[in-house]
């Protein structure tokens, strides 16, 4: 394995917001938290993708981890069936690795099993080489910005243990704003996935969230066959789509015991509660966060940013 080398991180910021507890580097245009930072740079230096991979890309807080479980469960459902999934088990963000971080565990999927799947946060332009190279499928997951502001708010104030009295809310979403968060700005992230899917038809999926809620069966579907795992018509039949929908609703997982009481990476610096992963899965609930100037801010540069592309995310 090559040396790790972070030459090409240009700033350093420290939110205001989380009182000194979170800083982030930008690095190649996107910002991000430092050890996953380094995972991102070890990933570009040494990472090899295989034709087979599937890489479920995501922008924090915007249904990663139920994208991973549903991609989980249909993978998987010949190994097993809903009563013995190991989702009931383990937290889904254990069931797909994450490029970032595990690079070792996809390195043994590699060489064991023919396992496809991997998670994520990586902009596009930024992506190890060797998955463009290698040409492999891509699912993105997108969600409506305020809510994934009120999710990231929550996700990051909780993980630095801080109460809301103590993280001003408006602070943190002007730093969304000004496209200072993990892996942001958000619109840039969308954007490079977006253009992407263009130049490579056939080859990205976008997912929206509130898509995906408001009609799973057919998304899931949709992913089902874009991931090489489509559902036979005796399966329709037999309601396999229902029960994955209904393994992987947010109402099972999150109370499931390993996802209310579970830690995510218990042994390292990064650990954390898996809980943290399961809030509400509301849609609008940045209605109770956000005053008309910001939405009137928010929505005006989203709007800009996202003009003549077809995407809608306000
Ligand atoms: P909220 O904070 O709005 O509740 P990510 O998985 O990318 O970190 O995104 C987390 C968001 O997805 C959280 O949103 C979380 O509650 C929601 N979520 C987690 N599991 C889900 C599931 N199975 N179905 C729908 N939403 C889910």
């Amino acid at each position: 394995m090559e040396k790790l080398t972070l030459k090409e991180t240009v700033a350093e910021h420290t939110s205001s917001w989380s009182q000194g507890r979170l800083t982030l580097q930008n690095y190649q245009g996107f910002w991000n938290v430092q050890n996953l930072h380094e995972g991102t740079v070890l990933a570009q230096q040494s990472f090899k993708a295989q034709p087979s991979d599937v890489f479920i890309c995501s922008f924090p807080k915007t249904g990663t981890t139920w994208l991973k479980a549903l991609a989980f469960a249909i993978t998987t459902r010949q190994t097993f069936d809903e009563s013995m999934s190991p989702l009931l088990t383990t937290l889904p963000h254990e069931c797909v690795p994450f490029l970032e971080e595990d690079l070792g565990q996809i390195e043994e999927n590699h060489k064991k099993t023919n396992f496809p799947l991997v998670s994520t946060h990586i902009p596009y332009p930024c992506l190890p080489k060797s998955i463009i190279d290698s040409n492999c499928k891509i699912v993105y997951i997108y969600r409506n910005t305020k809510d994934v502001i009120v999710s990231y708010y929550h996700f990051i104030r909780k993980w630095l243990n801080m109460r809301v009295e103590d993280a001003p809310f408006e602070e943190a979403f002007l730093e969304f704003y000004q496209g200072i968060s993990w892996c942001g700005p958000y619109w840039d992230h969308i954007l490079g996935y977006w253009k992407a899917s263009m130049e490579r038809p056939g080859k990205i999926l976008f997912l929206k969230y509130e898509d995906m809620k408001r009609d799973p069966t057919s998304n899931v579907k949709t992913l089902a066959e874009f991931i090489g795992h489509p559902f036979s018509m005796e399966e329709e039949e037999a309601g396999t789509i229902e029960n994955i929908i209904k393994l992987c609703s947010f109402e099972n997982l999150s109370n499931l015991e390993v996802n209310k009481s579970g830690k995510h990476r218990p042994e390292t610096s990064t650990s954390i509660e898996n809980r943290l992963y399961f809030r509400k899965a509301k849609d609008g609930d940045w209605k109770k966060y956000f005053t008309d100037e910001m939405v009137r801010k928010i929505d005006k540069l989203v709007d800009q940013k996202l003009s003549g592309t077809g995407l809608v995310l306000n």
